[in-house]
């Protein structure tokens, strides 16, 4: 981890939005005296309290099935599409135009199957922040975390995010947003912890409109209700005025197993 001043320094109390001071493996709000866990490497900045809705379920299930995703995306997956969704993640990496040395979000970061790809655009000089609200994910993205001093892992609610305003040069997530109990929260959160001229890049599944009354599109719609998800380009233009869509397939035409959305956006 980070030295934990420098943390510190981006930090605030996800209940009342003060700073947090540190006091042998725990933080503590400067304002409301609450105070925070730090187990096995994760900084536990989830109250109970900020959980809400269908946010509670999809933890739980997160929670109870992180080995099976873990073996799934970082082993099976990644063997089985011939490294189809390696690319699509490198490239959605790309779009955030990191340099070495930034400090960079992954929202939902899960196991941390996208850590590795940010590490190689902003080196060891740049910082890594992935917040989950499954402590399950979490603690398999800390293998990865355990090696390296530029990745900090914390257990939040990607609606109520624990950082001070205009703090990351690129704001990054897959995958998550469509379930989110406060999907506009979570998006004004993205754009108010990012900094000025920052990338965002909101990746998540949703069939291509014009594919959806296709004998393929039927098939894929009937395999799961999420992929009839539509990308949040409203609430998106409530706060930026450069917002591209793009969809997607992996791993391709011929074999479209995970159609998905892409959101594009920078903060003014
Ligand atoms: C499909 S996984 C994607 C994980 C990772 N981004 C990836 O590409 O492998 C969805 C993740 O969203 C997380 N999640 C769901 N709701 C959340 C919320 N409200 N705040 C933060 N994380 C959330 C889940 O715990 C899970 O790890
Ligand atoms: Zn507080």
């Amino acid at each position: 981890m980070s030295s934990i001043q420098e943390t510190l320094e981006i930090l605030r109390c996800p209940i009342c939005g003060c700073g947090l001071e540190f006091a042998v493996n725990i933080l503590r709000c400067t304002n409301c005296n609450r105070t925070y866990r730090v187990r096995e490497g994760i900084i536990d900045l989830l109250p109970e309290e900020l959980v809400f809705g269908s946010d509670y379920k999809w933890m739980n299930f997160y929670d109870r099935s992180a080995s099976s995703y873990f073996k799934l995306f970082h082993r099976i997956i990644p063997v089985f599409t011939f490294g189809a969704e390696g690319r699509a993640s490198r490239r959605w990496v790309e779009l955030l135009e990191l340099k070495r040395g930034d400090t960079v979000l992954d929202v939902a970061t899960g196991t941390g199957k996208n850590i590795s790809y940010l590490i190689n655009k902003v080196g060891s000089e740049g910082m890594i922040y992935g917040i989950d609200i499954s402590l399950g994910m979490l603690v398999y993205a800390a293998k990865i975390s355990r090696k390296r001093k530029n990745i900090v892992l914390i257990r939040a609610n990607a609606s109520h995010l624990p950082f001070r305003d205009n703090c990351f040069d690129a704001v990054l997530h897959v995958g998550g947003i469509n379930t989110f109990e406060e999907k506009e929260l979570a998006i004004k959160e993205m754009f108010r912890v990012a900094k000025s001229g920052a990338k965002i890049v909101v990746v998540d599944e949703g069939l291509n409109p014009k594919m959806r009354n296709t004998l393929r599109g039927r098939i894929l719609l009937r395999s799961n209700a999420l992929y009839a998800s539509m990308p949040p380009i409203v609430e998106f233009k409530k706060l930026a005025s450069e917002v591209r869509v793009e969809w997607g397939l992996i791993p391709n035409k011929l074999l479209p197993m995970w159609p998905y959305y892409l959101l594009v956006s920078r903060k003014p």
